[in-house]
């Protein structure tokens, strides 16, 4: 307790109606305080007494995890206010245990955005005693896009190295294999008709061998070679309405909704639209995959600091953590039929326009890529007054 209150209640008898009021103004000022400190947290907070009913719950807490509306504080249990199965199974389990527990990640869905969430449940005592429990969520989605961005850098540097490597160790040999096959179809044409056409089954198969191995290198050497993109100032909006109206047929077969929040404000940034249409549409591809039974893809872009942001969700099968971590990498896939030189792609192209891209996913729930692009410095920041430019 405050040292004042504490002086104030011991001689409360004494105290007039005025110097009460003073005090009560006091402790509720304090109390605002307080609770404008708690609301102004980016973590959230929730506290419950012993019993573990509810009791405090700041503005953070609302934003990251779903909460029960309408609910009483003191009413109910809070993991009965919990809207995220997980959480809330493990808060029943932690605070039924009597139990302490630091920084327990959580992947979850709320308004549209994937979230991972790190949750702690501390005891909440006072004076010695334990008069209550504190659960603490932070978000840790921005970080844990941070570190996968590095891992995947310094993959993609390590690939780029091996690329050279690999065109010298595999194309030449091919080369030399591929005419050494045209020598033998000459010498062997002397040959009597059915041993010519043997020898011709045969040859044709290391043909298409060759072909096929080709195939593979010069697609891993496109993956990591510089592209020659052209940046240009364009409208990333416009972009975004283009290529869902070049897919508007195959979206709609496969009973997909499109959903498209762009921001009206959105900045010019620097474009490659060609190759940047391309990713697009790789990462709009991939997401209708993820949903073979329809459901909702969900466009969006927005203004952060100096930064656009253009994010692409669906709520197909998503990924595991496993599968997350290589998506990024060439020949990935999980897909019968699929390449795994999409998003690799995708990648490239982000890097060309100096952008960042990350992913956050969970199975059966969706999956949302993000990416990053800078805001060029504006043009007029360089001219002064009485058309001078500045040095
Ligand atoms: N929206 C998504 N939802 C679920 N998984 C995805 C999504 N996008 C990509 N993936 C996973 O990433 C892998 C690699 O994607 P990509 O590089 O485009 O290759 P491909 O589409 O040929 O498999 C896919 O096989 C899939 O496992
Ligand atoms: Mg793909």
């Amino acid at each position: 307790m405050r040292g004042f209150v504490k002086r104030a209640l011991e001689k409360i008898s004494k105290l007039d109606s005025e110097q009460i009021e003073q005090l009560l103004q006091a402790v509720a000022e304090e109390n605002e305080r307080l609770a404008v400190v708690l609301d102004s947290m980016n973590d959230g907070v929730l506290v419950t007494d012993p019993e573990h009913r509810l009791q405090l719950v700041n503005k953070a807490a609302e934003r990251l995890i779903p909460l029960a509306p309408g609910r009483i504080i003191g009413d109910r249990f809070i993991w009965d206010i919990i809207g995220d199965d997980d959480i809330a199974g493990f808060v029943q389990e932690t605070l039924s245990r009597d139990d302490t527990v630091t920084d327990r990640e959580f992947t979850l869905d709320h308004g549209g955005v994937t979230r991972i969430l790190s949750c702690s449940i501390l005891p909440l005592v006072q004076a010695g005693h334990i008069r209550g429990s504190i659960l603490q969520l932070v978000d840790i989605s921005e970080k844990r896009g941070r570190e996968a961005r590095l891992r995947r850098a310094e993959s993609l540097a390590s690939l780029t190295t091996l690329a050279a490597g690999v065109a010298h160790e595999i194309k030449n040999p091919l080369g030399s294999i591929g005419i050494h096959a045209q020598l033998i179809e000459k010498a062997v044409s002397g040959l009597d008709g059915e041993d010519l056409e043997t020898v011709r089954g045969y040859l044709e198969v290391i043909g298409e061998e060759i072909e096929r191995l080709n195939r593979i290198v010069v697609d891993f050497l496109f993956a990591v070679r510089p592209m020659d993109t052209k940046l240009e100032s364009g409208d990333l909006n416009q972009l975004a309405e283009d290529l869902l109206g070049f897919v508007r047929y195959e979206l709609e077969q496969a009973g997909i909704e499109v959903v498209k929040d762009l921001d009206p404000a959105l900045p010019e940034v620097k474009l490659d639209a060609r190759y940047f249409k391309q990713a697009l549409l790789n990462i709009v591809k991939n997401a209708i995959h993820a949903m073979p039974e329809g459901g909702m893809l969900r466009v969006s872009t927005q203004t952060r600091g100096d930064e656009v942001l253009l994010r692409v969700s669906d709520n197909g099968v998503g990924m595991s953590e496993e599968v997350m971590d290589k998506i990024f990498e060439p020949y990935f896939t999980t897909r019968d039929f699929g390449s795994g030189i999409g998003l690799t792609l995708v990648y490239k192209v982000v890097k060309e326009h100096l952008g960042d891209i990350s992913v956050i996913s969970r199975e059966r729930y969706g999956s949302t890529f993000t990416i990053t692009l800078p805001v060029p410095q504006r043009e007029q920041h360089l001219i002064t007054w009485d058309g001078e430019e500045e040095r």
